[in-house]
């Protein structure tokens, strides 16, 4: 849940030089414009089945809204995200809950909570792996993860429309720089797997989103692709932008309404029971 704060008018050089991560993210806009990722994550807060007194941290929390519904079911809980912005933002919506500045492949809590939370953040959680082992760390004996985050073929029409308005413009879809990780569920398995964690669920599924307003996919655009669109002068990706909604309307522009082609991947998992492994490889009861 973490949003960039349109510093569109800064030069592109000095801005990336300066800045961290979590100061791109702007919490007024995303109250405004993007409340659709909490307003999602309803169905994500079901899915915990929340236990009184559970100790949940949620990683990702952004202005602390989901957080919050999880304290109102009568968990103890710690939101963490790693925009100051958005922290202080939901510390102020939500005094008597616990927030705190955090990045979740570098969380340093061992063996705290009932259950690892999070909604619409671990696509931009890198090293994926370090994550997972970090939330595994959090983690009680007897722990879960409840997850949802952009899977494989997320935003892939929206990424192709970049790439294509590069190409028409002579300059290269190097200029791009990726920076989502959407895993198939086999490739997420396998990274929780690691961590020592087993899937009790995994769902990949379409989920296309609306985005408010005429300028819904250019707005989306703004916010998330705009630091990613390297050596590029700060009018040049305007224009860039501008030319991926053209080239994305076909596709992403239905009954007068845009929409982001999402693609979720919903994940339970919880801590290994199994320890000991045979001389096949494979576990075993203990
Ligand atoms: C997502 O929720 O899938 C997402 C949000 C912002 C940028 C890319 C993906």
């Amino acid at each position: 849940m973490y949003l960039w704060s349109g510093l569109q008018h800064m030069n592109q050089t000095s801005m990336i030089a300066d800045e961290t991560p979590g100061d791109r993210w702007n919490p007024a806009l995303y109250v405004e414009r993007h409340s659709f990722v909490y307003e999602l994550g309803q169905e994500l807060i079901e899915v915990v089945n929340v236990q009184p007194g559970e100790r949940i941290l949620d990683i990702g929390c952004g202005t602390g809204q989901l957080t919050a519904q999880l304290a109102e079911r009568g968990a103890d809980v710690l939101g963490i995200d790693i925009s100051p912005a958005m922290i202080e933002e939901a510390k102020n919506a939500y005094p008597d809950l616990a927030f705190e500045v955090g990045d979740a492949s570098r969380l340093e809590i061992r063996q705290s909570f009932d259950v690892v939370f999070s909604n619409a953040t671990l696509h931009w959680v890198t090293p994926a792996h370090d994550a997972a082992q970090r939330m595994a760390d959090a983690l009680k004996s007897g722990g879960r993860i409840v997850a949802e985050f952009g899977g494989s073929g997320n935003v892939r029409l929206i990424r192709a429309a970049i790439c294509q308005a590069l190409e028409d413009m002579g300059l290269g879809q190097e200029k791009f720089e990726n920076p989502w990780f959407n895993p198939t569920i086999a490739e997420y398995v396998m990274i929780l797997s690691h961590a020592d964690l087993d899937v009790t669920f995994a769902h990949l599924f379409e989920r296309p989103t609306p985005l408010e307003g005429t300028d819904g996919l250019h707005n989306w655009l703004e916010m998330f692709t705009r630091p990613y669109l390297v050596d590029l002068k700060p009018e040049v990706v305007h224009t860039v932008l501008k030319r991926a909604v053209e080239v994305a309307r076909d596709d992403l522009f239905v009954d007068g309404s845009w929409y982001a082609d999402y693609v979720r991947l919903r994940i339970t998992a919880r801590t290994r029971l199994l320890q000991s492994q045979g001389d096949d490889g494979l576990s075993r009861p203990v």
